[in-house]
């Protein structure tokens, strides 16, 4: 039977600790769907199309890698596409409370069909997040330590698209 995972989530923008975890994940699985979410209540900086696009431009060599963009319960998405186990990864312990309860709440959802596996966050990537990351680019910061560098670009255009958009 191939062994189907889902790794969820905003990626607004995909970062390198996004990176680490889809890379240590491929290894456990025959396949693995990258799942981005499209919440129209989330104010993310980034569309579902563009988040999708550079979630697929890091991925593009591995053929065990889907990319697809989701709406609605993620339990949903998961029976659409036959897979029964969640990847995320935990960082600081500050993730941990609202992970458990993500995990709990789609266990609870899919009858206890669905598992949460949870890779540790690598060293190195152990306080990045999206929000850092927008938080760098904001105030001109060096962006390849943090993410992909064919993704600086987009990050640096959308960061010159908001300045242009702010009235005086
Ligand atoms: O990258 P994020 O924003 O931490 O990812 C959160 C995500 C996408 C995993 C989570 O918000 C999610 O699964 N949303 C879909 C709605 C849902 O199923 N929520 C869980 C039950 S409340």
């Amino acid at each position: 039977m191939n062994k189907v995972a889902v790794y969820p989530g905003s990626f607004d923008p995909i970062t390198k600790g996004h990176i680490d975890i889809i890379n240590r994940s491929i290894f456990l699985f025959d396949k693995l769907i990258v799942g981005v979410l499209n919440n129209p209540k989330k104010n993310t900086w980034f569309t579902l199309e563009e988040r999708v696009e550079m979630v697929k431009k890091v991925c593009k060599d591995n053929n065990k890698i889907e990319v697809r963009g989701f709406e609605g319960l993620l339990v949903d998405f998961m029976r659409e596409n036959e897979a029964s186990i969640i990847i995320r990864g935990l960082r600081a312990v500050s993730d941990y409370e609202y992970e458990l309860q993500l995990s709990l709440t789609n266990s609870s959802l899919a009858n206890n069909e669905i598992e949460t596996i949870f890779l540790p966050a690598s060293r190195e990537n152990l306080y990045l997040s999206s929000s850092i990351v927008k938080e760098v680019a904001v105030h001109g910061g060096k962006l390849n330590e943090f993410m992909d560098s064919r993704l600086i670009e987009y990050v640096e255009k959308k960061v010159k698209d908001k300045e242009g958009g702010k009235k005086c």
